[in-house]
């Protein structure tokens, strides 16, 4: 049985898929067998961001309304073999997906792959308390601004109640700002919100711009965002691995942002 990510947060557009897909893409790497559900019922975006979006032929509801077999469902990525995408239904609803129907689906996916990761929806509805209970680890992404984190963390009180335990990713982090002491370092917004913190993603503006190119942020050739994705992952797979404070930029560092930044 392998193990199932749910990735969630309080507040919209915070970069669940964004990191979703970047999880996914370094799990497959490593070579787990990778499944990447995309839960956002109704707005999927999984599928243009692995550049699969002319490759999907059904959806979680056509699964769920048995139009089709689980495994007509999961499109598999050209690049990366250990890799399949289901995405949510783009007519359906959350109310449309009964718990049960959720809980049978990340079981057998799980049974079948070594990592699932869920891209949740946004919010502290239905769609999130559908999958809370659901999986094995529980992925809040925040960003550090005040209203991103008070939803983070009515987000967590809601998995809390169901016995889950979320860890955070404080993503968008702008290094000027926390060196000019005008945002707190990510390890004092999680010790506020009372979290263990699980990784820490910089504002890189390569993200938006692999995007175009169809490439996850697991794929950036300079920089090093593959390196905090394999991390984060070592970390859900349960390796001790401390969250670095942020260090000082050094000039080669700062060179080669640049650098990826033009690319
Ligand atoms: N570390 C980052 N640096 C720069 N841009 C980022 C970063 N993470 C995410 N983004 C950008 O933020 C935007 C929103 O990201 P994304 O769609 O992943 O958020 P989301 O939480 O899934 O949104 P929604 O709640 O609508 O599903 C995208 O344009 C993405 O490229
Ligand atoms: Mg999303």
């Amino acid at each position: 049985m392998g193990k199932s990510i749910l990735i969630i947060s309080g507040k919209g557009g915070v970069g669940k898929s964004t990191l979703a897909a970047a999880l996914a893409v370094t799990a497959a790497k490593k070579g787990r067998r990778t499944a990447l559900l995309d839960a956002d019922i109704g707005l999927r975006s999984l599928d243009m961001m692995l550049g699969l979006q002319d490759q999907v032929l059904f959806d979680l509801a056509d699964c769920v309304g048995h139009r089709c077999s689980l495994k007509q469902a999961l499109v598999p990525h050209p690049v990366y073999q250990d890799l399949r995408l289901v995405v949510g239904g783009q007519m359906a609803r959350p109310k449309d997906f009964k718990p049960q129907d959720l809980k049978k689906l990340v079981r057998t996916l799980s049974a079948s792959h070594d990592t699932l990761i869920i891209d949740g929806p946004a919010g502290l509805g239905r769609g999130v308390k559908n999958f809370a209970g659901l999986a094995d680890d529980y992925v809040i992404v925040a960003t550090p601004d005040p209203v991103s984190l008070r939803a983070a963390e009515k987000a967590a009180q809601v998995l809390m109640k169901s016995q889950c335990h979320p860890q955070l990713i404080i993503n968008r982090v702008q290094r000027h700002l926390v060196e000019a002491g005008e945002v707190p370092a990510p390890q004092m917004l999680a010790l506020g919100l009372d979290l263990p913190l699980l990784g820490v993603i910089e504002d890189d503006p390569w993200v938006y711009s692999g995007m175009l190119q169809g490439k996850t942020a697991a794929e950036q050739e300079v920089g090093g965002l593959p390196r905090i994705f394999e991390d984060i992952l070592l970390r859900l797979e349960g390796v001790q691995l401390p969250v670095k404070d942020l260090e000082k930029e050094t000039r080669l560092r700062r060179f080669l942002r640049k650098v990826s930044q033009r690319l």
